[in-house]
C-alpha cells in the first residue's frame, strides 16, 4: 500500500520547566483547575538563547542517530511549525545547515498548526512516492516555540501551551498500510494569533473543544475505512495532545477504552505540531511502540484543520 515506515525518532525539550503551581504564583489559577480541565501538569518553555530552530536541530540529530543513518540518506526535510523564529530561512533549511544534509535534499516548512505533523507526513509520503527525491528517507519534524505568542496575563490560554520539537525519520514501505484523511474549516476567529493586530494566541476554548470532539472520531473512522482496517487492527492511537478530556471524549465516541490513546500532555502541555512526534518518540524509547506495529495519528487545531494518517513502526 506504499505507506511509511518509521526508522527513528528524537525529541528536544527546552530548558525552562514551568509547573501549574508556578503559574498559580502569578495568575488566578491552580493546579487543580489546569490539571482537572486539561490533564496538563507542567510544560517547558524556551530559556534565553533557545529557539524553535535549536530545538528542531537537536530533535533531528537524535532521530537520525536513533535510525542509525547519516545525513546523506535524507532526500527531504519537512518541518511542521506555526512558530518559526523568523519568516526565512525555513526551519527545515536551518536543520539542513546544522546537520549537513545533502545539497540535493528538498527542504520546506508546512503550517497546518496542530495538524502540521500529520500533514507533513502525507507531504513526505507523496514526495517520496513521486520518485524525484534524491535520497530514500525523509526527516519529518514538528517544532514550536509557542511561548513567544503567549499573553502571560491571560490564564485561559497561557497555561495550555508548551515549547518543544520532535522528529521522525521515515521511508516508503510497500507493505505498510496507508490512508490519509484531511479537512479544513477556514475560521479566523476560533483560534488565531501571531499577527500585527493579534500578536497573542487567542481562542474560543469551548468552540475548539466541540470542534475536536466532532471531527476527530469521524476522521479516525474515515482513515480506517480507506485502509480497510478496524480499530482492533491498529496497535497504537496517537491524537494531538491538547486536552486529556478531548482524548477521552474521542475514545468514548469510538467506543474505545481511553487507555488505548497515548497521553503525554501532562508533561509537555499542548506543543501543537510537536505533540504527535513527541508522543511517538516517548513510545518508541519506552518500548511501548514496537517494530511492525501500526499506528494511527490524528491531529486537529487552528485553521481550523484536522487530519489522520497511518504509520508502520
Ligand atoms: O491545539 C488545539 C487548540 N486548543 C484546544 O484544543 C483547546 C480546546 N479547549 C479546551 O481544552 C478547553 O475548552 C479549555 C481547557 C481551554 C477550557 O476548559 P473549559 O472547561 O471549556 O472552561 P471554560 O473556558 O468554559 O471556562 C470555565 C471557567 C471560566 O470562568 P467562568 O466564566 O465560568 O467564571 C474561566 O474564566 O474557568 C475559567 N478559567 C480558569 N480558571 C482557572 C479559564 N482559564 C482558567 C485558568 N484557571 N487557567
Amino acid at each position: 500500500m506504499n505507506g511509511l515506515q518509521l526508522l527513528g525518532t528524537g525529541r528536544c525539550l527546552p530548558g525552562r520547566r514551568v509547573t501549574n503551581d508556578d503559574f498559580a504564583r502569578t495568575l488566578d489559577t491552580s493546579d487543580e483547575w489546569i490539571a482537572g480541565r486539561t490533564g496538563i501538569r507542567q510544560r517547558y518553555f524556551c530559556a534565553e538563547g533557545e529557539t524553535a530552530a535549536s530545538l528542531a536541530v537537536e530533535a533531528a540529530r537524535r532521530a537520525l542517530e536513533d535510525a542509525g543513518l547519516g545525513p546523506e540518506k535524507v532526500g527531504l526535510c519537512i518541518v511542521a511549525t506555526f512558530t518559526a523564529d523568523r519568516n526565512t530561512p525555513s526551519l527545515a533549511c536551518q536543520v539542513h545547515q546544522a546537520l549537513g544534509l545533502p545539497e540535493t535534499a528538498f527542504c520546506l516548512d508546512v503550517n497546518a498548526a496542530c495538524t502540521g505533523f500529520v500533514a507533513a507526513l502525507e507531504t513526505a509520503r507523496c514526495l517520496l512516492l513521486g520518485g524525484q527525491m534524491a535520497g530514500p528517507c525523509a526527516l519529518v519534524l514538528g517544532a514550536e516555540k509557542i511561548s513567544g505568542l503567549l499573553d502571560f496575563s491571560d490564564r485561559s490560554t497561557c497555561v495550555l501551551f508548551g515549547d518543544g520539537a520532535a522528529a521522525a525519520v521515515v521511508r516508503l514501505d510497500p507493505q505498510a498500510p496507508w490512508a490519509a484523511v484531511f479537512g479544513a474549516r477556514g475560521d479566523s476567529r476560533m483560534l488565531h494569533g501571531g499577527g500585527k493586530e493579534d500578536p497573542y494566541l487567542a481562542m474560543d476554548g469551548r468552540g475548539v473543544f466541540r470542534f475536536a470532539v466532532e471531527t476527530v472520531p469521524v476522521c479516525i473512522r474515515a482513515v480506517l475505512d480507506k485502509a480497510g482496517l478496524t480499530l482492533d487492527q491498529v496497535d497504537q492511537l496517537v491524537c494531538h495532545q491538547a486536552n486529556s478530556r478531548i482524548i477521552h471524549s474521542i475514545a468514548k465516541k469510538l467506543g474505545q477504552d481511553p487507555a488505548r490513546f497515548y497521553e503525554n500532555m501532562q508533561r509537555y502541555g499542548n506543543t501543537s505540531a510537536a505533540s504527535i512526534p513527541l508522543a511517538l518518540d516517548e513510545m518508541r524509547r519506552s518500548g511501548q511502540l514496537q517494530a511492525g506495529q501500526t499506528v494511527l495519528c490524528a491531529g486537529f487545531g487552528a485553521g481550523l484543520t484536522w487530519g489522520g494518517v497511518l504509520l508502520r513502526a
